[in-house]
């Protein structure tokens, strides 16, 4: 792509996006922004870019959640150790469980803007724009928080930069060292039905752990682990800011997050976004669903890895429990008769989402699982291989996705439904999810 830059994406048609009532202003944003120093760093790109390769060959695998949408509000202590924590102990049962190293990636540290199905909402005659993440406006339904302020982008680029920075420091302590992952137990470990699982897990890696240092095989890796962010690469003026040349590597990467991901909703071949993701050198993720053409995805993978580079695009599949069956094997035959390298992953989630009577957004943990086994046979029976999985979750204690192992059923979603968007699995459902991948995979 020999006249790529940043900006070329301007020249298409950008879906989701916001609307900002003065281009100056916005002008006058992107200049501060563009100067700002970035967030992640080009050696650590590649070095997943590597890692995401050896996800693809069978050799790792890939776990990536959190929320939905991050809040500026969200950006605590508390809140960000939890969602680590979470992310950590699945890793574990992970590694413990398919014998393979586990490559982490959050949804954190930018993930703040939102598609969503319409431009305006309407409440009691009066109408505004809806809400598109904390990038963008605010979810008040008032003029003065739904108007998009193009303020909020160094705002976000601040949260997400506060955050990367207290992860960084947790991920080279005490609290990473793999020999102590009490370190990372949430309150509910020691009175969950999981709870035995769960510290037998640990139990069995501490042994090896002692057994690998006992004959020499220890190394400064244990001590700490690595973390990389991403984020849905959904806001482009936000994205191009951040977007910068390196020295000594040719090209440009986005220096905003590891890992950004273009999603279901703009992922048209002649739009902004595969125009903009098709010039950077990051790894890429797409969300491919339902309706997808086997030619369409073969264009795809063309546009956003020109030069079939092993680790450099992920295809995150999210069809639905009743839908995966039909609709995954053509794209995964596509896909191999074209050539293409990707990395496959599951995203149980986006596929499964329902509304309950009384209105709230939820999704059933029965075909969050159902989608994700499915998804593994699917490709183990196309020749293929399900490399990772993608989720929405959240350390806390939620009421918003139905059923798991303490059965929260619909009358018990209004306890602790907290998500402003999409429901997420709470600690215990995303802990339980991880033992169901490895039942369902152990080596
Ligand atoms: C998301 O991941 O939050 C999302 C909006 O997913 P999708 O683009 O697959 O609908
Ligand atoms: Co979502």
């Amino acid at each position: 792509m020999n006249n790529w830059h940043p900006t070329s994406w301007q020249s298409k048609p950008a879906l989701q996006q916001a609307n900002y009532p003065s281009a100056k202003d916005l002008d006058a944003i992107m200049a501060q922004l563009s100067g700002l120093p970035p967030l992640v760093t080009s050696w650590e790109i590649e070095t997943l870019k590597s890692e995401l390769a050896a996800a693809a060959r069978g050799e790792a695998f890939l776990l990536q959640g959190g929320d939905c949408a991050e809040s500026f509000a969200d950006c605590q202590s508390d809140i960000i150790t939890n969602k680590l924590k979470i992310l950590l102990q699945m890793s574990l049962v992970l590694i413990h469980g398919l014998s393979k190293r586990v490559i982490r990636v959050g949804r954190i540290a930018g993930q703040y803007a939102k598609p969503r199905s319409a431009d305006i909402e309407t409440v009691d005659g009066i109408t505004l724009p809806s809400y598109r993440g904390d990038l963008i406006n605010g979810s008040a339904f008032t003029e003065a928080d739904r108007i998009p302020d193009p303020v909020r982008l160094l705002r976000g680029y601040g949260r997400a930069a506060m955050t990367l920075n207290f992860i960084r420091a947790l991920s080279d302590c005490g609290f990473a060292d793999l020999h102590h992952p009490e370190n990372w137990d949430l309150d509910f470990v020691h009175h969950s039905p999981l709870a035995n699982e769960y510290h037998q897990v640990v139990k069995e890696l501490s042994h090896s752990l002692q057994f690998l240092e006992t004959i020499g095989g220890g190394s400064d890796e244990l001590n700490r682990i690595r973390f990389y962010s991403s984020h849905e690469g959904l806001h482009l003026h936000y994205e191009q800011a951040l977007t910068r040349q390196v020295p000594n590597r040719p090209g440009y990467y986005n220096l905003a997050t590891h890992l950004p991901w273009i999603g279901f909703r703009t992922a048209g071949l002649d739009g902004a976004h595969i125009e903009y993701f098709s010039g950077i050198k990051n790894p890429v993720g797409v969300k491919v669903g339902a309706g997808m053409s086997a030619e369409n995805i073969g264009h795809l993978a063309e546009r956003l890895n020109p030069d079939n580079e092993a680790g450099k695009l992920i295809f995150i599949h999210r069809f639905g429990a009743h839908k995966i069956a039909n609709e995954l094997p053509p794209l995964i035959e596509a896909v191999q008769q074209g050539g293409h390298q990707v990395l496959w992953i599951s995203d149980p989630m986006h596929g499964n989402t329902e509304s309950t009577k009384t209105g709230y957004k939820t999704r059933q943990f029965k075909y969050i699982l159902s989608e994700l086994e499915q998804a593994f046979d699917i490709h183990r029976s196309c020749n293929s291989h399900l490399g990772g999985v993608h989720f929405e979750l959240t350390g806390d204690d939620v009421t918003e996705c139905i059923g798991g192992a303490r059965g929260l059923n619909e009358m018990g979603l209004g306890r602790a439904y907290r998500s402003q968007v999409d429901p997420r699995l709470n600690y215990e459902q995303a802990l339980e999810i991880a033992m169901a991948i490895v039942r369902k995979e152990k080596v």
